[in-house]
C-alpha cells in the first residue's frame, strides 16, 4: 500500500487524550482538523490547549508567536466529511467497539483511499477496529498515555492486516510529534496496560488487604519505589471509569484474575466517583 506524506492530521474527538493528542499535533507543524460531537465540546478543547500553551509561554518554552502559530493550524468542526483531505485520522471517542466501527466505516467513504486510519484505543483490537473496514491495511493503533502531551510513549500497534507502509508512517509520526514510539503487535492491553492494568489493581486490592489509606499508598509507591505518581492520583487522572473499562476488556480477553477490576473501584464507578473530571475519586478535586 503506498501512503501519502502526511501534512494534515485530523482528530476524531477532543477529549482528555483528543485534544492532547491535536495540541502535539499542531505544536508538530500539521495542519490539524479537529471533530467534535458540538460547537461547545470543540470550543472546549480548543480553550484548554491554548491554557496549556499558554503555560508553556509563561514558563518560557515557547514564544508568543510560535503559540500563536500553533493555534493557527488547529481547525474545528462537527462535520466528519471536513477530514476528507487529511492523510492522517486519529479516533480518539468513547471506548465503544459498536462506536469504533461506526465511525471507521463512515470515515473510509470520506478519506483519500491511501489515508491512514489510526485508533487511540487502549484496550480493544485494533484488528476488530480494522475489521469494519474494507481496506484494514490502513489501518493501525496508536496509543497515547495520559496526559498525552507529556507522556513520551506512543505504542504504534500493528494488527492483524495493517500494512508495513502504514505502520512506518504512524511510527515517523509518532516522532514528529517528539514522541518515544514503540513498535507492538496487537494483543490485549498492546505492552504498558498489559503490565500497568494488573499493578494498579493490585494496588487498589491493597488498600483494603493492607488498610492503608490511598494518601499513605501513594507515599508508599511514589517514595519507596520510585513512581512518578502514585497509583490512586493516576487512576483517580486516568478516570476511574476509564481504568474499570480497562480491565474488563482484559479480563474478557485473557481471563486472568489479577486483569478484573477490583469491587471497590467498580463501586466508585457506579456511584459516579471517576476521579478529577467529576471532581472526587479517591480525592475531591474542587
Ligand atoms: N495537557 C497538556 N499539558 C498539561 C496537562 C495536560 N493534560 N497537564 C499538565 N500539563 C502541563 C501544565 O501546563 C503543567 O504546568 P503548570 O501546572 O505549571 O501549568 C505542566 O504540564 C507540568 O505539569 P506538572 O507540574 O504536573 O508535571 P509533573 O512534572 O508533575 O509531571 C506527569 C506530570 C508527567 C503527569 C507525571 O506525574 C507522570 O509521569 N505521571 C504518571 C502518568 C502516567 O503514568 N500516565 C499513564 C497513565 S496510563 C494511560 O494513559 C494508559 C491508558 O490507556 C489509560
Amino acid at each position: 500500500m503506498s501512503v501519502p506524506e502526511i501534512r494534515r492530521v485530523g482528530v476524531v474527538g477532543l477529549g482528555a487524550m483528543g485534544a492532547g493528542i491535536a495540541q502535539l499535533a499542531i505544536e508538530a507543524g500539521f495542519e490539524t482538523v479537529g471533530r467534535e460531537v458540538s460547537d461547545e465540546l470543540g470550543s472546549a478543547a480548543r480553550d484548554k490547549i491554548a491554557h496549556f500553551l499558554q503555560r508553556k509561554v509563561d514558563k518560557e518554552r515557547m514564544t508568543s508567536t510560535e503559540r500563536e502559530s500553533a493555534l493557527g493550524q488547529l481547525s474545528l468542526t462537527t462535520e466528519l466529511a471536513d477530514l476528507a483531505d487529511c492523510d492522517l485520522v486519529i479516533e480518539a471517542i468513547v471506548e465503544d467497539l459498536d462506536a469504533k466501527l461506526e465511525l471507521f466505516g463512515a470515515l473510509e467513504g470520506i478519506v483519500r483511499p491511501d489515508a491512514i486510519l489510526a485508533t487511540n484505543t487502549s484496550a480493544l483490537s485494533v484488528t476488530e477496529i480494522a475489521a469494519g473496514v474494507s481496506t484494514p491495511e490502513r489501518v493501525v493503533g496508536m496509543h497515547f498515555f495520559n496526559p498525552a502531551p507529556l507522556m513520551p510513549l506512543v505504542e504504534i500497534v500493528r494488527a492483524e492486516l495493517s500494512s508495513d507502509e502504514a505502520v512506518e508512517a504512524a511510527f515517523g509520526v509518532g516522532e514528529r510529534l517528539g514522541k518515544r514510539p514503540i513498535r507492538c503487535h496487537d494483543t490485549p492491553g498492546f505492552v504498558v496496560n498489559r503490565v500497568l492494568i494488573p499493578l494498579l489493581n493490585d494496588c487498589i486490592r491493597v488498600l483494603d488487604e493492607a488498610r492503608v489509606s490511598p494518601e499513605d499508598l501513594d507515599t508508599a509507591m511514589t517514595a519507596g519505589a520510585g513512581w512518578p505518581m502514585g497509583p490512586c492520583t493516576l487512576v483517580d487522572l486516568v478516570g476511574i471509569d476509564v481504568h474499570v473499562h480497562a480491565s474488563e476488556a482484559l479480563y474478557e480477553k485473557l481471563r486472568e484474575p489479577r486483569m478484573a477490576p477490583p469491587p471497590r473501584i467498580v463501586a466508585m464507578k457506579n456511584a459516579g466517583l471517576l476521579g478529577r473530571k467529576s471532581g472526587r475519586g479517591f480525592y475531591s478535586y474542587d
